[in-house]
């Protein structure tokens, strides 16, 4: 039976437009199928683009008091995984809980750097070019109780080039990110990656 994922995305919706595609391409629809997709913005990208393709849609409550309605929604929609795409708010921990190892996010930044509260969007570039980094990237996370801190699946680089602005380097990460995050995804629907007991992120390798 394929994995059942919702999507919780707060903005224009790129990661899920790539993640729909990646999905829709060979047998991969048989192993994962974008389930739902939700947003603590009633005008996201994210939304407009998943009605469009017949995804079931809806606006949330961000706010921590709504975690026990957006756990009744997935559950009511049968979510095995929960994919954060460009989602701004931390999620609530009556969800953590009920869907540890089963949350991934996707941060335009090589964490540890250049993470947690108030660190999403543009400000991340920023905060990069700011400090005079040479290298940035993008990095795919298991997601726990605080905001950018899961156990690290994927982190891929991107130069930081001189002249950069915060939006060129923000195009240049996203690319990355689209590549990055749809087969790590996948990779986590199939348990290939899973959480561990001791919090890590455990590769499994198939012998040859
Ligand atoms: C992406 O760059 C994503 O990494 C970032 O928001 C953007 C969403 O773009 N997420 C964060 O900063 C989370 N801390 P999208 O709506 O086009 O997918």
């Amino acid at each position: 039976m394929s994995t059942r994922l919702a999507v919780l995305a707060s903005g224009r919706g790129s990661n899920l437009r790539a993640l729909h595609e990646f999905l829709m391409r060979g047998e991969r629809s048989s192993i994962a199928k974008l389930a739902l997709v939700l947003s603590d913005h009633a005008d996201a990208g994210a939304l407009a683009y998943a009605r469009t393709r017949d995804i079931a849609a809806a606006s949330i409550d961000g706010g921590t008091l709504g975690g026990d309605r957006l756990l009744a929604q997935l559950r009511s929609h049968r979510i095995d995984l929960v994919v954060l795409a460009g989602y701004m708010r931390l999620v609530p921990e009556v969800v953590v809980h009920a869907y540890r190892g089963r949350i991934v996010n996707v941060h335009p930044a090589l964490l540890p750097a250049f993470g947690g509260r108030g660190m999403y969007g543009s400000r991340v570039h920023a905060a990069v070019i700011a400090a005079g980094a040479r290298v940035s990237g993008a990095t795919v996370h298991f997601v726990d109780e605080r905001y950018d801190h899961g156990a690290v699946i994927a982190q891929w680089p991107v130069p930081v080039l001189s002249g950069d602005t915060p939006q060129a380097l923000a195009e240049r990460v996203l690319r990355v990110e689209h590549a990055l995050y749809p087969p790590s995804i996948l990779a986590v629907a199939q348990s290939r990656i899973s959480l561990d007991a001791n919090g890590r992120a455990t590769h499994m390798h198939l012998p040859k």
